[in-house]
């Protein structure tokens, strides 16, 4: 089942390809912990496989589900989304000029901000929402990497992965998208024109938030994409083997997961709009957002398991909301089947974007109800 024309993604991903063991039939793939491979007697290595931190094929099978599901020429496993984007970064030459977004993972932004300006990275920040801000931001000749996050952390604008992808091929410039959120199942961003998808691997593909992992699909396996296998290979920054197989078996439920968690987020942003104690419910699938009309051309099925809500009054009634839910956690992270709240701005640094009394909704795959009831009981206890 290796075509991916001919099946929709949710099959691609419940049969993780079809794939049978050829030894012994097991229709599960088998977990691989050899560090080593064995050479053949006249010196060559045939199996493709010399040493595990390069070749493991454990990594193999979550890589070409990805492929399948993103449409691309190959893909990468990484030990977690930062090892996957930062060696994006790290595979342009020192001095290289990048675009990023203002609003994006707060972690990457800091990343950029500090370890890779001092490694020569030059690096700016755009609302990459707005296509006369990047064009001015990209030079030409000059400009390598354009790097947008959509939808973005923590306020899910959605930016224009087509568009944005002429500015910077116009330029000589790539571009990569951290997909994190939309995941392949709502959006194919390399269809768009994208050069390099980004996923981390700890949310939705894996999906059970017990495995840290990052993963990279390319629409070419040219130059740069042999730079970031060999970056993979040589800063070590690999999945281990049972995270691997973690990963592949996450990966064959993404589809109905990402369905379920879509349909329930577009329930509570649809409850919550307009809630005498909620400011604004920041979610792409309500049709007054501003990215709203972007994200029903860019995205299908859905518009993903990410909200924040603002609420009423303040940090600290924002907080106190956070400290009153009983069903849903308090925890960072995202895209697990169960659901997690979080007042945002207490993790992100203080050159964050987000505004103190925004909370961020993780919508796992409890039943709808329940999850509204609860945070309903929350905001009236903390405007009490
Ligand atoms: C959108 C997005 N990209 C990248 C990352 C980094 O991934 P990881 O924590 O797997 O390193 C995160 C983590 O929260 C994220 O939310």
């Amino acid at each position: 089942m290796t075509d991916s024309d001919q099946y929709h993604p949710a099959t691609l991903a419940a049969q993780a390809l079809g794939q049978i063991d050829p030894i012994t039939k097991a229709i599960i793939p088998a977990l691989h912990p050899s560090t080593t491979y064995l050479r053949d007697p006249d010196n060559q290595y045939r199996s493709g496989r010399i040493y595990a931190r390069a070749d493991n094929p454990t990594f193999e099978t979550a890589e070409a589900l990805l492929s399948a599901l993103e449409g691309a020429a190959g893909s990468l496993s990484f030990a977690s989304g930062m090892a996957a984007a930062s060696a994006v970064f790290l595979a342009l030459e020192p001095g290289a000029h990048a675009v990023a977004p203002k609003v994006m993972y707060w972690g990457l932004r800091k990343w950029l901000k500090g370890l890779a300006r001092d490694w020569g990275l030059v690096v700016d920040f755009v609302d990459t929402g707005d296509l006369a801000a990047l064009a001015a931001a990209i030079v030409p000749g000059r400009t390598r990497l354009v790097w947008l996050e959509t939808p973005a952390n923590p306020t899910w604008e959605i930016a224009d992965i087509a568009a944005s992808a002429e500015l910077a091929h116009r330029a000589g410039a790539r571009l990569a998208v951290d997909s994190t959120v939309a995941t392949p199942i709502l959006s194919q961003p390399l269809a768009l024109g994208a050069d390099i998808v980004m996923h981390s691997a700890t949310k939705y593909l894996n999906g059970h938030s017990d495995v840290v992992g990052g993963m990279l699909a390319t629409a070419r396996l040219d130059g740069y994409w042999e730079r970031l296998v060999a970056i993979r290979s040589g800063n070590g920054a690999i999945l281990g083997t049972f995270e691997a197989w973690l990963l592949q078996r996450g990966m064959r439920t993404l589809a109905i997961r990402v369905e379920r968690a879509s349909r329930t987020a577009q329930a509570i942003a649809e409850h919550f709009a307009g809630h005498r104690h909620v400011e604004a419910v920041l979610y792409p699938g309500l049709p007054d957002f501003p990215g709203h009309d972007l994200a029903c051309r860019q995205m299908q099925g859905g518009f993903g398991g990410m909200l924040s809500i603002r609420v009423k009054d303040g940090e600290a009634a924002a907080i106190a909301t956070a400290a009153a839910v009983e069903l849903w956690k308090r925890a960072t992270s995202l895209g697990g089947v169960e659901s997690l709240i979080e007042h945002r701005r207490s993790v992100e640094d203080a050159e964050s974007p987000c505004p103190p009394d925004l909370l961020r909704l993780s919508v796992g795959l409890e039943h709808p109800g329940d999850l509204i009831a609860d945070l309903e009981q929350a905001l009236a206890k903390a405007h009490a």
